[in-house]
């Protein structure tokens, strides 16, 4: 199944501090004294199954030792490598801005601190930013897979666009406070707003000012959706129109039927929904059924680090669960293209390549 890491894919569901390295947590939290680290390396290095409030308190950790200007530097560039390296052609990652005083970090610093991270990226050729039309051409176009195999010098390149994300322990002018900033950054490639956060927590009648305001001013929004039985917010969700969702796991009949006559696509991540225990296993994942029934889907990482994967990962994880030969898989990345936040040129070019890839590998 080398063609799962092989194949063009599209990443949509990757939040920038779930995704850091294993190693670079580690190497993170050898800067605090013996009796810390010991209690933080037995949490970073038990992988498997942390219920969902693990998670969340894993977070919090990760947050004590990344949230300085140059480390979120450093997480974005390597996020960024990883994905380019296993044929990730398009990530839009999400990243909720921190505000500490104590070090002199704004919202907006720590914005500019990825923005930094994507600029130092050089394994690849990254186009974070939307271009002007005569500007349009200042980077190699997608190489085709013959170009890739002929030329040992041409470059892979990533389209990296960035959605802000809400945390749902803020309160409404928090929230407020990133959606401006979001609107402000769009000239360096922020698409969106992204709601997440610990799903017991909050109420969205506090966020809903912001993603309004968002929307109006042309934010794309997507939300996480469902990860706790909630009823009532999977209702109000939906009712908001989001233009993509995440997960959809606690839904009942009436919440599929209101999507499925939406037609909203769903961010699958599968092994982040098993290893929080959210769904018990692959086979009971309703990933199957929804992916029968044609409703839009994208299959993503939630979290590569915390969760130990890769998007390659769960290609084949799908691939070989659900018995998915190579053109279904293959179509169901091209077909991602259609739910991206960035502009149309992008999604242009991504079809162009995608068509490329497809006469090359014959399908
Ligand atoms: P960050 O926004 O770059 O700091 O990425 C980590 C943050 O993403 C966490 O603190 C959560 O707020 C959010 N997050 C990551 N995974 C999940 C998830 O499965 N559900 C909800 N929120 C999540
Ligand atoms: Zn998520």
């Amino acid at each position: 199944m080398e063609w799962c890491f092989s194949m063009p894919k599209l990443e949509l569901h990757a939040h920038l501090n779930g995704s850091i390295r294993n190693s670079t947590l580690l190497e993170l939290a050898t800067a605090l004294d013996e009796k810390d680290f010991s209690e933080v390396e037995h949490v970073i290095l038990k992988y498997d199954d942390r219920s969902l409030k693990e998670v969340f308190k894993l977070f919090d950790l990760i947050h004590i030792l990344t949230t300085d200007h140059d480390t979120v530097t450093r997480i974005t560039k390597e996020v960024v490598e990883d994905f380019a390296s296993e044929n990730v052609v398009y990530l839009e990652l999400r990243t909720t801005p921190k505000r500490n005083d104590s070090i002199g970090m704004s919202k907006r610093s720590y914005i500019e601190a990825v923005l930094k991270g994507l600029r130092s990226v050089n394994s690849v050729d990254v186009d974070f930013a939307p271009h002007s039309e005569d500007s349009k051409t200042f980077l190699n176009p997608l190489p085709s897979t013959t170009e890739d195999k002929c030329n040992r010098d041409s470059r892979k390149k990533i389209f990296v666009r960035l959605l802000l994300s809400i945390d749902r322990r803020e309160t409404t002018e928090a929230a407020m406070e990133t959606v401006k900033l979001a609107l402000e950054m769009r000239q360096y490639g922020v698409v969106g707003i992204d709601l997440s956060g610990n799903p017991s927590i909050g109420e969205w009648i506090t966020y809903l000012p912001a993603l309004k305001f968002a929307r109006e001013q042309g934010l794309h929004v997507t939300l996480h959706c469902g990860e706790v039985r909630n009823p009532k917010e999977i209702h109000n969700m939906l009712d908001f129109h989001p233009e993509r969702i995440g997960h959809a796991i606690f839904f009942e009949e009436e919440h599929w039927r209101k999507l499925k006559s939406s037609n909203i696509p769903v961010e699958i991540c599968l092994t982040s929904n098993i290893r929080t225990l959210s769904v018990p296993s692959v086979d009971a994942h309703h990933f199957v059924d929804w992916y029968n029934a044609k409703h839009p889907l994208v299959l993503c990482t939630d979290d590569s680090g915390v969760f130990s994967t890769s998007l390659s990962n769960e290609y084949k994880i799908v691939a070989m669960s659900f018995g998915l030969g190579r053109k279904e898989m293959f179509e169901l990345s091209r077909n991602a293209v259609e739910f991206i936040f960035a502009d149309n040129g992008v999604k242009e070019d991504l079809r162009t390549y995608f068509n490329s890839v497809a006469k090359n590998m014959e399908l």
